[in-house]
């Protein structure tokens, strides 16, 4: 029986009273990158498997331990996709973006699939947003996006970040880091695991981002890429720290980090938390300017963050940062005999075409208890509508948090009810502002 109530581990359901978090910042995150002239893309769920191989890479973690690969029935190899960027830049190839002017810069909100170890913060299902800038090869450009991520936390009023940046360098001058990297790692060979072994002759930088401890206790005193990129490279770099600087955006230079997915070249960023456990990496992202020719298109120089959003919503719990509260019911009409009925529906049509939250009780329950349903759901008002209403033409509108009663005309009730609520609020509004008590009479 557990297997038909409990969800599969390491995803989550998002239940009624959080989606109006994840809402919340999914718009703002999507009106933000709108500013910087991100513009949404939506890619499917699942790719062909050899697009992760290719952009992630056949040594990282991801492709080797993590993938939710699987034949369809038409013996493809299909991959539910584990990041973001893969398929943009494959729709980006595909659509011939790259003849829109450049650089195209694109955003998404995903749901991505890693077979992790489950914790806090890390999930088999989670979700990202993400955006990627296709087509520019300016430090500017590296400045810009990270100062997205920047004015993204501030918005949403999230503190404490550390900005992590680094530069690992282009593919020419990482040929000395490998072999550097080579040396060391192969006095220490016998301790390594035996993924990293096979890594150390194909790919000796993704040894630096295993997640063993043996190897990532060794890795630590590895050499660090910044120490061998080459003119061109650091004087990019440099330019990305100017840009950063005269943005007033505090940072630091952290050789150590080398992210986990192979495109990366050149700048890569991390904000990172020491708020919510292990997984304190909130977002990541850098350059990866040989994506696009590596799956076959024209060089286009590109770069990206994503962000996970659970960990983003960790972090914002762990401060105690305040969501705007969610929608409730502005009005609960209570309809007694079938006549009062169908007039209520047409009220509650007329009502939620001004944009107004109406319900009103579609499971034939007696007036008391219709009325404790609305007290539950928190209503903001309730009417009561019966045969003396439908005769008298008059209607008594309760509002719920002081029990005041104001009359209204039937015929008139949608239009008079908007401009009561409205003006109710005001003035709770402005004497909230000056401190005071609430006066009924004004009503
Ligand atoms: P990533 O660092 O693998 O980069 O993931 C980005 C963010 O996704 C992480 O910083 C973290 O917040 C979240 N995340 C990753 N794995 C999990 C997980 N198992 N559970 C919960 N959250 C997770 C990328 O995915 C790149 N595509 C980012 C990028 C875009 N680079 C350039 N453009």
């Amino acid at each position: 029986m557990e297997l038909l109530t409990r969800a599969i581990k390491g995803t989550q359901d998002l239940l009624p009273s959080q989606s109006h978090e994840n809402q919340y910042i999914e718009s703002s995150l999507l009106e933000i990158a709108g500013n910087f002239g991100f513009r949404e893309i939506r890619t499917p769920v699942f790719e062909h498997t050899e697009l992760f191989t290719r952009c992630v890479g056949d040594t990282t973690d991801v492709v080797q331990k993590e993938m939710y690969t699987f034949e369809d029935k038409g013996g493809r190899s299909i991959t539910l996709r584990p990041e973001g960027t893969a398929g943009a830049v494959r729709a980006f190839l595909e659509h011939g973006l790259f003849n829109e002017p450049l650089p195209q810069k694109l955003c998404y909100l995903t749901s991505c699939y890693r077979y992790e170890k489950p914790q806090a913060g890390r999930l088999r299902e989670f979700h990202q947003f993400g955006v990627e800038c296709l087509g520019t090869a300016s430090p500017a450009a590296d400045a810009e996006i990270i100062s997205l991520g920047d004015h993204i936390f501030d918005f949403l009023g999230v503190e404490n970040l550390s900005l992590e940046i680094n530069s690992i360098g282009c593919l020419d001058c990482r040929k000395d880091y490998h072999r550097a990297l080579k040396e060391y790692f192969k006095a220490k060979k016998g301790e390594l695991c035996p993924t990293c072994i096979e890594r150390l002759e194909r790919n000796p930088m993704r040894i630096l981002d295993c997640k063993s401890p043996v190897c990532s206790k060794i890795a630590a005193d590895a050499p660090v890429v910044l120490d061998y990129i080459c003119e061109p490279c650091k004087e990019h770099f440099e330019q990305v720290e100017g840009y950063l600087d005269a943005m007033n955006i505090t940072y630091k230079v952290n050789p150590r980090i080398v992210r986990g997915l192979d495109y990366y070249t050149r700048t890569v960023f991390e904000f990172v938390s020491n708020e919510i456990g292990a997984q304190g990496t909130v977002l990541g992202g850098g350059r990866y300017d040989g994506l696009v020719a590596e799956l076959g298109g024209q060089s286009t120089t590109s770069l990206g963050f994503a962000m996970g959003l659970e960990r983003l919503l960790l972090l914002m719990h762990a401060q105690g940062i305040p969501f705007p509260s969610q929608k409730g019911c502005d009005v609960y009409i209570i309809p007694v005999g079938e006549n009062a009925y169908k007039k209520a529906a047409a009220m509650a049509f007329e009502l939620r075409s001004s944009g107004l939250s109406a319900q009103l009780d579609v499971a034939g329950r007696s007036v008391k208890a219709q009325m404790k349903f609305a007290d539950k759901i928190g209503a903001a008002y309730t009417v009561v509508l019966g045969e003396d209403e439908l005769n008298g033409g008059t209607l008594k509108l309760k509002y719920m948090k002081t029990g005041e009663i104001t009359q209204t005309p039937l015929e008139s009730f949608a239009e008079d009810f908007m401009e009561i609520s409205i003006r109710r609020s005001t003035v709770e509004l402005e004497e909230m502002l000056n401190g005071s008590e609430i006066d009924d009479k004004k009503f």
